[in-house]
């Protein structure tokens, strides 16, 4: 997505009046529709339908998992926050909550500055964010993982941001999806501000350019952490993805059939290749389990060394 102009956006100038205010028989429109809208605004070459129907289904999941797990008053942190899509979701179900964003690009973050304007925005980096530690109901991160190469440490910092009972929204890609494969045959991402294309170049033919890892190896990253936790769920996202010259023969598809083409192709996807492009794993960090004090034991040594 290309990132708009700074002062190109404005949330409270809405183009397309339908979508944020309704009409007398069409009930307001839903959290996700105004957060697809503000992404739309931000695409300055306009989006293709797959973009579009991608986003519309980030934003349906990402806005159920709130409603399920952002209570009215939390404390809710988005890492790697970009341009704040999620803020804004969050901040338009749960406009009580603290909403907290941290990314490493200033541009974006100058972007959810404008859409967010309530959430405290901080710069840094995700392994060493500058943030208090059990201070977060909800962590909440989606788009980032697959840019590290160690998710013992992503998991290390977001469970030991989150509060004992506090909840982690990690949105995370299956190792073989359609995704992973779209990712291996594209350009290696920019990782530095400082990157070149020739380094970006050289890094494509690598492999390693994007990190998945397997299932076990996500719930062993989160084992490694040492915070006692219990998995909630897993929910599914997409099981489809396609970039490149595939996207250009997707995008001509659903122009010509709509874009329930694409759903189709979601839905053939899983039943072939079911592995998700990208689902969230829910987590609760548990409670440490009270360890018991040699004091409160019913001694079994004698008077003397018990008193010792
Ligand atoms: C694909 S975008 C996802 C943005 C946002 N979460 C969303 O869903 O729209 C990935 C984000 O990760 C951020 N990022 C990458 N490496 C980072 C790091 N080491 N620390 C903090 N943010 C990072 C990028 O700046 C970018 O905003």
């Amino acid at each position: 997505m290309t990132p708009m102009q700074p002062g190109a956006i404005n949330e409270n100038e809405t183009t397309d009046t339908s979508v944020t205010q309704g009409t007398a028989d069409m009930p307001s429109a839903p959290p996700w529709a105004i957060a697809l809208a503000a992404a739309r605004r931000e695409c300055r070459d306009g989006m293709s339908p797959f973009l579009e129907w991608h986003l519309a289904r980030k934003f349906t999941v990402m806005s159920q998992l709130f409603e399920q797990y952002v209570a009215p008053e939390s404390r809710f942190l988005d890492m790697a926050c970009g341009s704040g899509d999620g803020l804004l979701l969050a901040s338009l179900l749960r406009p009580d909550a603290e909403l907290w964003g941290l990314d490493i690009d200033r541009q974006s973050l100058d972007l959810a500055a404008r859409k967010v304007p309530g959430a405290r925005l901080h710069h840094g980096d995700l392994l060493t964010p500058p943030l208090r530690l059990g201070h977060f109901d909800v962590v909440h991160e989606f788009g980032a993982t697959f840019f590290f190469r160690d998710w013992n440490a992503l998991a290390r910092v977001y469970m030991s941001l989150l509060r004992d009972d506090g909840i982690l929204l990690w949105e995370l890609p299956q190792k073989w999806s359609a995704g992973h494969l779209a990712y291996l045959l594209s350009w290696a991402p920019k990782i530095t501000e400082a990157d070149t294309k020739p380094k970006r170049f050289f890094r494509s033919f690598l492999p390693s350019k994007y990190k998945y890892e397997t299932d076990e190896a996500v719930l062993q990253a989160l084992e490694q952490s040492g915070v006692p936790f219990e998995v909630l769920g897993r929910v599914p996202i997409w099981y489809f993805f396609c970039n490149g010259v595939f996207a250009t023969l997707v995008n001509r598809a659903a122009r010509a059939r709509g874009i329930q083409a694409l759903d189709a192709l979601d839905r053939i996807n899983g039943r072939f290749w079911p592995r998700y492009s990208g689902y969230y794993l829910v987590v609760r960090r548990c409670a440490p389990r009270r360890t018991r004090l040699v004091d409160e034991r019913p001694s079994v040594l004698s008077p003397k060394v018990a008193k010792a």
